[in-house]
């Protein structure tokens, strides 16, 4: 684990050519991507960013300082904040693939640093902002974390982020996540969740990139549904659309094969 002054970096496996940068989901932190990794044929190289007070990275306020602007939770501060990583590591260029809200922090370095990302990878994730009452349940949860500094206002999430299928045959996969979900700062995840409910709609973003993109979503993905993917696949030009069978939102972890054979194609192809 190295930290170059910003945000914690996971070297994942040590390759060659245009680094693939992987960019967690909500709750969670670059640990998420392991199996994808192992699984990914050839020798890339690859890495993990955690988000701004998720994993070992500092919290927001400080990554805010550091960068020298507000401290308020954005995901384009995440952005920011992996853009200057990736930079301070030589990293001028690299093909992006994002989960859920790494999905969302993926789309915002588009918009402020295209020069960054060759392809884009977009996992169990949407475009869109939410909606009115998905905004104000962020807040309500963000609150009650700042109020009780534990994480149990999200651990719920153990099971509803996985499908159907592996919450009835994989309780490996709800207790690996609720150990991830309890080694997160509660303070960290009330950051994410007030960054993710600040987002705007970014269709217009990926409408615009011209670099090869793959959507990947899980058939039995509740949080970011199938015919949604179906309809982001559509918006930019040069899109690879991976359905996963079985899986639910942790395409990652529920069924990480296809997902390694996805973002192995998409570096190709970039
Ligand atoms: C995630 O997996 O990152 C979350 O489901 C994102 C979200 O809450 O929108």
């Amino acid at each position: 684990m190295l930290r170059d002054g910003l945000l914690a970096v996971r070297e994942l496996r040590q390759g060659h050519g245009t680094p693939l940068v992987l960019l967690h989901g909500f709750p969670l932190d670059s640990r998420m991507w392991a199996d994808v990794v192992d699984l990914m044929p050839g020798e890339p190289h690859v890495l993990g960013i955690d988000f701004p007070g998720a994993g070992r990275s500092p919290v927001g306020a400080d990554v805010a300082e550091r960068l020298g602007t507000s401290g308020d939770p954005s995901i384009e501060l995440a952005a920011d904040a992996v853009a200057a990583t990736l930079r301070a590591r030589g990293i001028d260029r690299a093909v992006v693939a994002g989960l859920s809200m790494g999905g969302y922090v993926a789309l915002a370095l588009v918009e402020r640093h295209p020069e960054l990302v060759a392809g884009l990878g977009l996992l169990d994730t949407k475009t869109t902002a939410d909606p009115d009452d998905a905004r104000a349940n962020r807040l309500r949860i963000a609150d009650q974390l700042e109020a009780e500094h534990r994480v149990d206002a999200v651990l719920g999430m153990r099971t509803s982020l996985l499908g159907a299928t592996s919450r009835g045959a994989r309780p490996d996969l709800a207790a690996r996540l609720e150990t991830w979900i309890r080694d997160q700062g509660p303070l960290g995840v009330a950051w994410a969740q007030r960054a993710m409910a600040a987002r705007p709609d970014r269709s217009a973003v990926l409408r615009g990139f011209a670099g090869p993109v793959v959507v990947v979503v899980g058939d039995e993905d509740e949080l970011s549904p199938p015919a949604g993917a179906r309809e982001m696949a559509q918006l930019a030009a040069d899109t690879q659309l991976v359905e996963v069978p079985r899986a639910g939102h942790m395409t990652a972890i529920e069924s990480p094969e296809p997902v390694a054979s996805a973002l192995a194609t998409l570096l190709r192809r970039a």
